[in-house]
């Protein structure tokens, strides 16, 4: 009877990056037009604030982030876009969650372990319960699928845990086992200066990542000085096992052209970076300028957005509430 469902966020925490496009929303824009799922689409501001975010710039980002979605090709008539917080029951599910997760599953988690570093006890606590509350975020809508980066495989992995739990320590068969989706040749964009780190959008110090917002001169800035080796592209993807950085603009020029990687070495085998960098930069430009173009206009009325999200919150709350009263009867209250 499970209605086939998706959910999927992004942390409005700072400029969105090529990782987080090629690696969430233009997959996110795929499954809505795939028509074959209801899409759900959130701004996850109350994750953002696990660590210290200015208010205006929370703010601005969470709008800039709304913007990128549409300007990416979610539509609001086709999906469900919403801010975290104006949809409560994610917070209040997030309790329910709470109080199901246990200590030793958090602290197993990678990114709390990356995120925290070496001074745990500086941490916010929310920091620590954050894979509860993204549970909760997909849980309250019944989500079957969730799309993601690679760097949310575990968190997934737990969401699946919780809802298995409390079905199991209520005796009910209420949530799903929700599937992540990690398609393509993306699910993990990594640092165009350090080969073995993620672009991330929560990482200032990376001068060398590639914004959503740049403009073509500073893309293709950023792409020709990419690290790399001296070698020419392999023709086959095998070739690039033990070459991180070669893959790693190989996987986004895939992902941007919508083509496989064995597709794209197919045309660019024997090739040095000095020919291939400056394609991989026209191809960049071409996808990202139109969106960074639209998004710029999207901001020059805060109004609309506003609109669309509180629209969007009242659409959600028709899904959340009621499983949220339910969960709430199956736990006796
Ligand atoms: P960030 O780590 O950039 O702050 P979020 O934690 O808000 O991003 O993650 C938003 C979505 O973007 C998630 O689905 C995540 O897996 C995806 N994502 C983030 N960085 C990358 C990346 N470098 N490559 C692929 N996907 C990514
Ligand atoms: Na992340």
């Amino acid at each position: 009877h499970l209605h086939p469902r998706v959910f999927s966020g992004i942390q409005p925490s700072g400029g969105l990056t090529l990782g987080n496009y090629l690696g969430a929303i233009k997959r996110f824009v795929d499954m809505q037009n795939q028509g074959d799922f209801e899409t759900v689409y959130c701004m996850v501001d109350l994750h953002a604030i696990t660590v210290w975010q200015d208010p205006a710039d929370l703010k601005r980002n969470t709008r800039e982030l709304a913007a990128g979605f549409i300007a990416s090709g979610i539509s609001p008539e086709k999906s469900i876009l919403i801010n975290q917080s104006q949809v409560p029951e994610h917070a209040q599910l997030g309790w329910i969650f709470n109080c199901v997760a246990r200590m030793g599953w958090m602290g197993r988690m990678t990114q709390w372990k990356d995120k925290a570093g070496k001074n745990a006890e500086a941490a916010s606590l929310g920091l620590f319960g954050y894979p509860a509350l993204m549970a909760a975020d997909i849980l309250v809508y019944h989500a079957t699928h969730v799309p993601v980066g690679e760097d949310q495989k575990q968190h997934l992995e737990l969401t699946r845990d919780i809802a298995a739990k409390f079905n199991h320590d209520y005796g009910v068969d209420f949530f799903p086992l929700t599937e992540p989706v990690i398609e393509g040749a993306a699910t993990r964009v990594m640092s165009l200066r350090d080969g073995s780190k993620k672009m991330s959008k929560s990482d200032p110090s990376d001068a060398s990542r590639i914004n959503m917002t740049d403009d073509a001169d500073t893309i293709a800035k950023k792409i020709r000085k990419a690290k790399t080796d001296p070698d020419a592209l392999p023709s086959e993807a095998a070739g690039l096992k033990d070459r991180p950085e070669a893959r790693n603009l190989v996987n986004i020029y895939a992902a941007l052209n919508e083509q496989t990687v064995d597709q794209v070495l197919a045309d660019v085998g024997g090739q040095q970076f000095g020919t291939f960098k400056p394609a991989l930069a026209e191809l960049a430009v071409a996808k990202l300028a139109p969106i960074s173009t639209e998004m710029a206009r999207l901001m020059d009325d805060v109004g609309e957005i506003d609109k669309l999200l509180a629209k969007g919150a009242e659409q959600a709350r028709e899904i959340t509430a009621p499983i949220l009263k339910k969960t709430y009867e199956i736990v006796g209250m």
